[in-house]
């Protein structure tokens, strides 16, 4: 396999079964994600993107075909992933800093490291002041940040990103998307980030993947030829964006299409 592969999964399916009720949720799925890549999934809900989140942070066996990190399968919750879901999974009963130096404890960085860490991290992403505040005292959006800051603690070289931004109201959405992406081009690791939102998608992305209607399949892929560093949110007037996007709907569009014809 070629060094340059960050995450290789090949004709990877996931079959569960409850109740001896069995439901094909991803079938012969082949995805890669070079080192360094941005690459986004959008698709119908239930196609079966957390399932391959999960499969990639190791929370979940492949039924058939392989999960490849660094060339090797993926058997544990890998060391090297930050991740950041929908729910943005604080811990409660920690606080802003507690729960921003967490990856460090667990990787038994020294208490000097883990708390400079921290403290670079919580004034990146525009929390100082609030170091001893609880998750619970803080708005969805701030909790966000600190999930964010959380990810990129420990320096991983892959994120795995689940809707992150989905439940934020819209303005707070691309505020922190466009912070994001400048925390991201700082480091400049591989990222795969599921949403459902075409534009976040285009402006985050080197390469955008349409998965099918379930049990889901790789439809198409888009590459976005947009160069770095981009403006968030004004790259979305720029015509080359425009186009893409077209590109994009009319291809989501298609498997709406087809879902409607076999129901
Ligand atoms: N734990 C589970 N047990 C049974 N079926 C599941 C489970 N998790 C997900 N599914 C089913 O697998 C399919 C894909 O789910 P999911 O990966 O969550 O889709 P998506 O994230 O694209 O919305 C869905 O039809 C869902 O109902
Ligand atoms: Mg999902």
């Amino acid at each position: 396999m070629s060094e340059n592969l960050k995450l290789k999964l090949s004709d990877l399916s996931v079959r569960y079964s409850t109740k001896g009720q069995s439901t094909l949720a991803v079938s012969k799925v082949n995805l890669t994600v070079k080192n360094g890549e941005f690459v986004s999934v959008v698709g119908p809900s239930g196609c079966g993107k957390s399932t391959l989140l999960k499969v990639v942070s190791g929370l979940l066996k492949p039924s058939e075909g392989q999960a490849l990190l660094d060339g090797k399968e993926i058997k544990d919750v890998p060391e090297s992933i930050g991740m950041v879901f929908q729910n943005d999974a604080l811990l409660p009963w920690k606080s802003v800093f507690d729960n921003v130096r967490l990856p460090l404890a667990i990787a038994n960085k020294s208490t000097q490291e883990q708390e400079e860490r921290a403290k670079d991290l919580i004034q990146m992403v525009g929390l100082e002041g609030f170091e001893q505040f609880y998750p619970k005292q803080l708005s969805g959006g701030m909790r966000k940040r600190v999930a964010l800051a959380r990810a990129f603690a420990h320096d991983p070289s892959l994120y795995l990103m689940d809707e992150p931004f989905g439940p934020l109201d819209a303005q707070t959405r691309v505020t922190i998307g466009e912070e994001f992406i400048k925390m991201w081009e700082r480091v400049g690791k591989s990222v795969l980030f599921i949403t459902h939102d075409i534009e976040e998608a285009i402006a985050l992305s080197d390469r955008v993947v349409v998965m099918s209607g379930r049990p889901g399949t790789i439809k198409a892929e888009f590459k976005v030829p947009l160069e770095r560093p981009r403006p968030f949110y004004d790259i979305r007037f720029d015509s080359r964006f425009k186009e893409i996007q077209r590109e994009i709907w009319e291809s989501l569009a298609d498997i709406h299409k087809e879902s409607e014809v076999s129901r």
